[in-house]
C-alpha cells in the first residue's frame, strides 16, 4: 500500500454502506486500540469518521498482526479489508482486515482520558484531533460557509481590511500596540472603518478578519484574538441594518439546524433549538432593558453599560435573540449617529443571543456628516490627525450608511451550545495563553 498514490476509501462512505462485502483500503490515525489473544481491534479515524477494524492473526498474517498490536493511539496507518455490518461496532460497521501497515508508528500519545482543561490547552496542537474538536471545527466551517452564502446571495462583496493600523475603532483601552518600524501602530480592533471605505466603492460589502482586544477579562466569552464579520451598507438606516442581522441569524441557524443536524447532535446540541429561531426578534431600548434588569434584581444604574451579568439575566430564559437599541451616546463608540428623535441616545443595536450567551453583534447607523463627526470626536478627545482619512469619507460624496460586527466565536458558542468560547476557535488566545 502506498499512502499517497494508493486508492483509499473515506470511512464515511463505508459507514454509509457503500462498500458492503467489497475490498477497500483505508488510511488514517488510530483512535482506539485493544487486543486479546490472536485478535487486535483498532478504531481508525480519518477526516470523515471512525471505523472499527478487526485484525486477526490468521487473516492478516503474523507480521501485520504483531504490528497492529503494537500501534499507539494516533499512530498513522493503512489497512485493507472487507467492510461488514456489525451491530456492536461504533457506527454499525467493522472492517475485517487482510492487511495492516504503519505509515508512522510514532510515540505513545501523551493525551489519555480525564485530563485537565489546562493540560489539554497545553497540547492543543494534538488535542485538535479529538472527535469533539474535529466536530466543532466542521461545524464552524459550516457556519462560515452559510454566512458567506447569505451575503453572496444579496450581492455583497467581501474585501480584505488591513490588520495593522494607526486608528483605534473601539477605544484606546483594549489596543495591542506594536512597534511598526520604529513608530507605534496597533493590531486592528475592528475592520469597520475600512469597511466604510469599501462601502463608498461597492455599496454593500463585508470584511471577515481577526480582531484583537487586549481585554484583561477572564470570562467564558472573551478572546484576545477573534474572527469578526463586519458588513457595511450604503443607503441603509438602522431599521434596515437590524432586519439584515435578523435575516442573517435566522438563515444561518436554519441552515445548520437542517443540514448539520447529525453533527450538532453529536456535540450534544439539539438542532431543534436552531430551527426554532425566528423573527421578528424582540427589541428593547437600553432604557427599558435597564428597568427590566432592575426588576430582576441586577445592581445596575441608568447610565451604565450592560455587562455580561445583565445580558445573562436578560437572555437566560429567552428562546429568541434580543436586540437592545438606543444606548446612551456617552458610553458608545464615536462613530454612532445620534438618534434625532431621542437625543442623548445613538442609533445603536446590540444583538444578544438567547440561553444566557449574551452579545454576539454590535451595530449602528454611522455619523455621515463631517461636522457632526468632528464634534463627536472632539467630545471624546480623539486625535484628529490619525483619523483624517476617515473624516475624508465625509468630505467627498458622503452617504447615509450602517453596519454591524458579528463575533464568529460568540455566534458559534451559542449555536453549538458551548460553555466556553475557547472551543469555537482552534487556538484560543486569552489573557494567560498564547502557546501553542
Ligand atoms: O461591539 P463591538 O466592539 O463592535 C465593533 O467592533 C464594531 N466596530 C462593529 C461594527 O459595527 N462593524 O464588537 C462586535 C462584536 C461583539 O458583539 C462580539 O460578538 C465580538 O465582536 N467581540 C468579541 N468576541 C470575542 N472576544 C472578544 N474579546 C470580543 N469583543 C467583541
Ligand atoms: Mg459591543
Amino acid at each position: 500500500m502506498d499512502c499517497i498514490s494508493g486508492s483509499f476509501t473515506p470511512i464515511a462512505d463505508i459507514l454509509a454502506g457503500q462498500h458492503e462485502g467489497k475490498p477497500v483500503q483505508i488510511r488514517g490515525w488510530v483512535h482506539r486500540a485493544r487486543s486479546s489473544g490472536s485478535l487486535a481491534f483498532l478504531v481508525l479515524r480519518d477526516a470523515s469518521g471512525i471505523l472499527q477494524c478487526a485484525i486477526k492473526k490468521d487473516a492478516a498474517g503474523e507480521k501485520a498482526f504483531e504490528a497492529a498490536k503494537s500501534a499507539y493511539i494516533e499512530s498513522s496507518c493503512m489497512l485493507a479489508g472487507i467492510p461488514k455490518k456489525d451491530e456492536r461496532a461504533p457506527g454499525g460497521w467493522e472492517l475485517a482486515a487482510s492487511q495492516f501497515e504503519f505509515i508512522h508508528q510514532g510515540q505513545p500519545f501523551p493525551i489519555s482520558k480525564d485530563q485537565s482543561t489546562e493540560f489539554l490547552l497545553d497540547v492543543r496542537h494534538l488535542w485538535l484531533r479529538s472527535q469533539k474538536l474535529s466536530k466543532l471545527m466542521k461545524l464552524r466551517h459550516a457556519a462560515l460557509r452559510s454566512l458567506h452564502q447569505f451575503f453572496d446571495e444579496r450581492g455583497f462583496f467581501e474585501l480584505a481590511p488591513p490588520i495593522i493600523t494607526k486608528s483605534a475603532c473601539e477605544g484606546g483601552s483594549t489596543l495591542f500596540e506594536l512597534n511598526y518600524f520604529g513608530s507605534p501602530a496597533y493590531l486592528s480592533q475592528s475592520g469597520q472603518m475600512y469597511a466604510e471605505v469599501f462601502m463608498t466603492a461597492l455599496e454593500k460589502v463585508y470584511v471577515l478578519a481577526p480582531s484583537f482586544r487586549a481585554e484583561p477579562s477572564r470570562t467564558v466569552r472573551h478572546l484576545a484574538e477573534y474572527w469578526h464579520l463586519e458588513p457595511e451598507m450604503a443607503f441603509y438606516n438602522q431599521k434596515m441594518n437590524m432586519q439584515l442581522q435578523e435575516d442573517m441569524i435566522v438563515q444561518t441557524c436554519h441552515d445548520l439546524g437542517k443540514n448539520q443536524a447529525e453533527l450538532l447532535e453529536s456535540v450534544e446540541r439539539d438542532p431543534k433549538k436552531l430551527l426554532a429561531v425566528k423573527g421578528p426578534f424582540p427589541r428593547l431600548s437600553y432604557e427599558k432593558a435597564i428597568e427590566k434588569c432592575q426588576a430582576l434584581d441586577c445592581k445596575i444604574e441608568f447610565g451604565q453599560d450592560l455587562g455580561a451579568d445583565e445580558e445573562a439575566v436578560l437572555t437566560k430564559d429567552a428562546a429568541q435573540p434580543i436586540f437592545i437599541h438606543n444606548h446612551l451616546k456617552e458610553f458608545k463608540a464615536f462613530y454612532m449617529r445620534e438618534d434625532p428623535n431621542q437625543l442623548g441616545t445613538v442609533l445603536s443595536a446590540d444583538l444578544l443571543a438567547p440561553e444566557g450567551h449574551g452579545e454576539i453583534i454590535g451595530g449602528s447607523e454611522r455619523i455621515w456628516q463631517a461636522d457632526e463627526l468632528k464634534a463627536r470626536m472632539a467630545e471624546q478627545n480623539l486625535p484628529m490627525k490619525d483619523y483624517q482619512w476617515y473624516l475624508d469619507l465625509r468630505e467627498y460624496g458622503s452617504v447615509p450608511h450602517a453596519g454591524f460586527g458579528l463575533g464568529i466565536e460568540r455566534l458559534c458558542k451559542w449555536m453549538f451550545g458551548l460553555d466556553h468560547i475557547r472551543d469555537a476557535i482552534p487556538f484560543p488566545r486569552t489573557i494567560n495563553r498564547v502557546y501553542p
